[in-house]
């Protein structure tokens, strides 16, 4: 039986040329067994007629605000109440700036505001009205309010052009749906996620880094969050899209990434440190590009505070994950690592060898708690954070049952 079985989709369709795919996408719901209620925008009747819903959905199709017919019958307040999960398919550039913005003037955006349930988008448009700033800033806005977006796709375009707009095909709309209805391990979970290196300035323009890409806490990032967990991401400089659900923050030296992540990790119930925080830093930054001359440079380095330790000194810590990166002798520097910053666990990876570690899709862990150990064989980093967020989320439930 499919997870969308007697569940309530209220499917708000907008203005696009993809509002005839939501036709289908009814059709697949109603198939699943969900009850699906459609609200269509004055524009998306211009490109489908009501009653195509009506007879797909065995539902009347709700269209206007201050029809009072409409609204003794069921009105905003009330299709909002009714539905379990909202699903805008498609959703236009103009609707997401409106949803964003709060308008209420027409009825789905006032079923929106009035909404206590999860809201799920399918963004379709041209491919630069998509890359715009604009529809950028409202995407991110809405993923930072819990507003789930599901594409969108890459691909040709009813206009002729080619690139990321297109809606998700309706068949993945309902598997992204029938995600949503399983409970995650982390769901209703708080988890803060350091990534990346740090960079620690030597005058205005150089300065000492390591070779982190990032891609493994990214990866950790979004896997914590597809188990249903709300992200805080702390960010070294990376060429790394984040996940478009976690609030990021973006830092550069280890002074700042240990200021943002102590500030906010009593706020979190699970810390994760994946970032390569430098060690060591110039213990003075010259004001001005220092120039060249004969005699060998040195440069002063003084060390920087391990953030880890202090996470896991705080009164009130988090479940607190470290990472070792080591060359060798991997399983004992990594239990003294455990016991010495006072972890609740850590994943080790052997780094400077050509498959796995930094600046690579792959990665293998050797994890490590106290009362176990796991070995994490080498898999794409994607596959081996939900790996490793499923052991997390394991020693973290156990942790908090004693
Ligand atoms: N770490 C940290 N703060 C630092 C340095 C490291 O929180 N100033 C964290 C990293 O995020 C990682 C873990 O410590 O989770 C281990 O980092 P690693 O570089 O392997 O070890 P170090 O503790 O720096 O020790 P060493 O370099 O001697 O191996």
């Amino acid at each position: 039986m499919s997870r969308l079985a007697e569940k309530r989709i209220l499917l708000g369709v907008t203005g696009g040329i993809a509002a005839y795919k939501a036709c289908g996408l009814t059709r697949q719901l109603i198939q699943a067994g969900a009850c699906v209620r459609v609200v269509m925008t004055r524009a998306a009747q211009s490109f489908v007629a009501p009653l195509s819903f009506q007879a797909l959905s065995g539902n009347p199709v709700h269209l206007d605000l201050l029809d009072t017919a409409e609204e003794s019958a069921m009105g905003h307040i009330r299709l909002a109440r009714w539905a379990d999960l909202i699903l805008i398919a498609p959703a236009t550039a103009d609707f997401m700036a409106k949803l964003r913005a709060g308008l209420a003037d027409e009825l789905l955006g006032a079923v929106c505001l009035a909404a206590e349930v999860p809201i799920l988008v399918a963004p379709s448009m041209n491919r630069a009205m998509w890359s715009n700033p604009a529809t950028q800033d409202n995407a991110s806005c809405l993923a930072a309010r819990g507003i789930r977006l599901l594409g969108p796709a890459e691909g040709g375009q009813a206009c002729g052009e080619s690139g990321y707009g297109r809606m998700l095909e309706p068949a993945e709309i309902c598997r992204a749906m029938e995600k949503f209805f399983v409970q995650g391990s982390l769901a209703g979970r708080t988890v803060l996620v350091s990534a990346g290196p740090t960079r620690e300035a030597i005058d205005p323009v150089r300065y000492l880094t390591n070779r982190s890409s990032g891609k493994m806490g990214y990866a950790m990032a979004q896997a914590a969050i597809d188990a249903g967990a709300k992200v805080t991401l702390v960010s070294g400089p990376v060429a790394l899209d984040p996940p478009m659900e976690a609030q990021v923050v973006r830092v550069e030296s280890a002074a700042e990434m240990f200021k943002a992540v102590v500030g906010l990790a009593t706020r979190h119930d699970i810390y994760i440190g994946t970032a390569a925080v430098a060690d060591y830093t110039p213990a003075t930054v010259a004001e001005e590009k220092i120039k060249k001359h004969e005699a060998a440079l040195v440069i002063r380095l003084t060390r920087t505070r391990d953030i880890l330790t202090a996470v896991a000194s705080l009164p009130n810590k988090p479940f607190t994950v470290g990472f070792a990166a080591e060359t060798g002798n991997l399983e004992s520097y990594a239990r003294e690592k455990l016991e010495g910053k006072g972890l609740d666990m850590i994943a080790a990876n052997r780094v400077g060898q050509a498959q796995g570690g930094f600046d690579t899709h792959e990665n293998a862990l050797w994890v490590c708690w106290n009362g176990g150990v796991k070995n994490l064989p080498m898999a794409s980093k994607q596959d081996i954070a939900i790996q490793l967020i499923e052991l997390i989320s394991e020693n973290y439930r156990a942790k908090n049952s004693t």
